[in-house]
């Protein structure tokens, strides 16, 4: 009982700026160790604030953390039963953390070797904002819907990061997006899947544009399908779930049940949500402060990294995702990803 008390005590909670959603959750807990004891003590409450929140947290203070990948596991943990081991995902091998699995690394440093998303063009809006909404900005996703269930929850700690205004990542609001979507839209899309399929197997709209014969794939690697309309396991509401281009399937989708290919009304529709659900309400940016640790709800955000000057600046970024709630779709369901003949998730696509 102390113990929770001291722990919660330890935690404010506020708005975060320029946000239209998500909870910014300060720590003052003195050391790394003392912040980590604290967020496991308070694990209810974070979790509680974090779906109040519409699954956007921001957790500052937390600077000990960059000397301690563990830690990170151990923080994830809160979030959800199963912190992914990445090799048995479908991840290449260069993003994994050389001591802890559960670590994904994104980096523009060798051996990760991670590019940023190119800048905008034009990099301004032509109200010289900064641009956050599809198609002027891209890498909009969710984190490997590429499989079934997808992770629900992803956490990500900037170890290092770019100077402030490069190298933000942008979170959208898809449970108020669905909300505000017209009613023949909402209507439409009700019952329909999207086919999600990973980058690297040549089903992204330029692959099919450049005449490419997709990869051939074993069972555990084909696309798959994920309703349009996904309701959040704990909250109940419903939210958009769609993907960038790249990450859907433009050769047999990239919507179930609608003319397929790269102009077809699949992705017609597919753009017209992205666009939608992009829009500067329903968008968060992060600046990026040494110590940030931020938790995205995939069951409900779109996120998307940004550029920053490569050449310039050094990038580490630890990430993890958690699963284990994916909700009622999912249910009773194996992991599409894992091969039956114990070959690896990636046999076969290790060069990518
Ligand atoms: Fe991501």
């Amino acid at each position: 009982m102390g113990d929770h008390i001291m722990a919660a005590n330890s935690f404010s909670f506020g708005p975060l700026d320029n946000a239209p959603f998500g909870v910014l959750a300060t720590i003052d807990a003195g050391s790394a160790e003392a912040a980590v004891n604290a967020m496991l003590g308070a694990g209810a409450q974070l979790r509680s604030e974090l779906n109040k929140a519409g699954g956007l947290m921001v957790v500052r203070g937390l600077d000990g953390l960059r000397h301690a990948p563990g830690e990170l596991v151990r923080i994830s943990r809160i979030f959800g039963p199963e912190v992914e081991n990445y090799h048995g995902t479908l991840t290449a091998a260069r993003f994994f953390h050389d001591e802890v699995p559960e670590v994904l690394v994104l980096s523009n440093m060798a051996p990760c070797n991670h590019p940023p998303p190119p800048r905008p063009d034009p990099p301004l809006t032509q109200d010289g904002a900064f641009p956050v909404q599809f198609p002027q900005r891209g890498n909009w996703h969710t984190d490997q819907s590429y499989r079934r269930p997808p992770p629900d929850i992803t956490l990500l700690f900037g170890v290092t990061n770019p100077p402030r205004d490069q190298g933000q990542t942008l979170f959208a609001d898809c449970t108020a997006a669905l909300a505000a979507l017209d009613p023949d839209t909402r209507r439409k899309i009700d019952g329909l899947s999207g086919i999600h399929a990973p980058s690297w197997i040549g089903r992204r709209p330029e692959d099919v544009r450049a005449g490419m014969v997709p990869k051939a794939l074993l069972a555990h690697q084909q696309p798959q399908r994920q309703p349009l309309v996904r309701v959040h396991p704990v909250t109940g509401l419903p939210s958009l779930y769609i993907c960038e281009e790249k990450q859907m399937d433009h050769v047999d989708g990239p919507i179930e049940g609608l003319e397929t290919g790269v102009d077809g009304e699949g992705a017609r529709l597919l753009r017209q949500l992205l666009a939608h659900a992009t829009q500067p309400q329903f968008v968060y940016v992060h600046e990026w402060q040494t110590g940030d640790l931020v938790i995205g709800d995939n069951r409900c955000l779109l996120h998307a990294a940004t550029w920053y000057d490569a050449e310039m600046y050094p990038r580490l970024m630890w990430r993890t995702t958690v699963m284990g709630d994916p909700g009622a779709e999912y249910r009773g369901e194996a992991k599409s990803w894992i091969p039956q003949d114990g070959l690896a998730p990636m046999h076969g696509m290790e060069d990518t």
